[in-house]
């Protein structure tokens, strides 16, 4: 399963990067206004720390302009890829984009319907935000398993992109399910190399060192 960041914030997915885990980076409008520079100069930069995909999010509403402002966002690097809403007219962009040969994520998914539509509409890559279905007292990763049996079925190209991801939990039960890729919090990326039994084993060898004889 590849691991994307969910985060604009530079010194992240340096970090990540530098872990050796890192194949692309996902980011929406509310994570850019969490970082300090202009829009198209945080996604440039992020396109030249990670060579995967970068998604970036189209804020019109309208099939015209977000086709607009997809090509504007794909002209910033060839591995930007653009966020689309699952809606209607996110269907008639999400066509023409496949059609231009421009990478899509189809973003804020929630049922099983929209993920099979946006898959036939030529979607890249579809993300059910499984966090917040939870948030709603929806299981969140039922959405997941149900995307991937109609993909598998049909035999769509569209990947499965596990979003909203709040927990390592979330992390574990999409491999386990064989979603292609979840993107995943900073703070959670640490989280799932955290293990108590590793820092009481190594605070053990560290003591037991002390008494070897140099
Ligand atoms: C990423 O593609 C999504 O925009 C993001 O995972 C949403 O996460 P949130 O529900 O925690 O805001």
């Amino acid at each position: 399963m590849e691991i994307f960041i969910d985060t604009a914030k530079l010194d992240e997915i340096k970090q990540a990067a530098a872990m050796g885990v890192l194949d692309g980076v996902t980011t929406n409008p509310t994570l850019l206004s969490r970082q300090e520079l202009p829009f198209r100069e945080a996604l440039t930069e992020i396109c030249k720390v990670v060579d995967g995909p970068v998604s970036a999010e189209v804020v019109a509403t309208d099939a015209e302009g977000m086709i607009k402002e997809a090509q504007d966002l794909a002209s910033i690097a060839s591995n930007i890829t653009v966020k689309i809403p699952s809606t209607k007219a996110g269907l008639v962009a999400l066509k023409t984009l496949s059609e231009k040969g421009i990478m899509t994520n189809a973003t804020l998914c929630f049922s099983p319907s929209q993920a099979l539509l946006v898959a036939k509409a030529g979607a890249s890559f579809v993300s059910p935000f499984v966090g917040r279905l939870d948030d709603i007292s929806q299981a969140g990763m039922d959405l997941v398993g149900q995307i991937i049996t109609i993909y598998v079925n049909y035999g769509f190209d569209t990947k499965v992109l596990v979003a909203s991801i709040r927990n390592p939990m979330h992390v574990v039960d999409a491999a386990l399910m064989g979603a292609d890729v979840a993107t995943v919090p900073f703070k959670v990326i640490g989280q799932l190399m955290k293990h108590p039994l590793t820092d009481v084993g190594l605070k053990k060898f560290l003591e037991d060192w002390e008494k070897v004889k140099k």
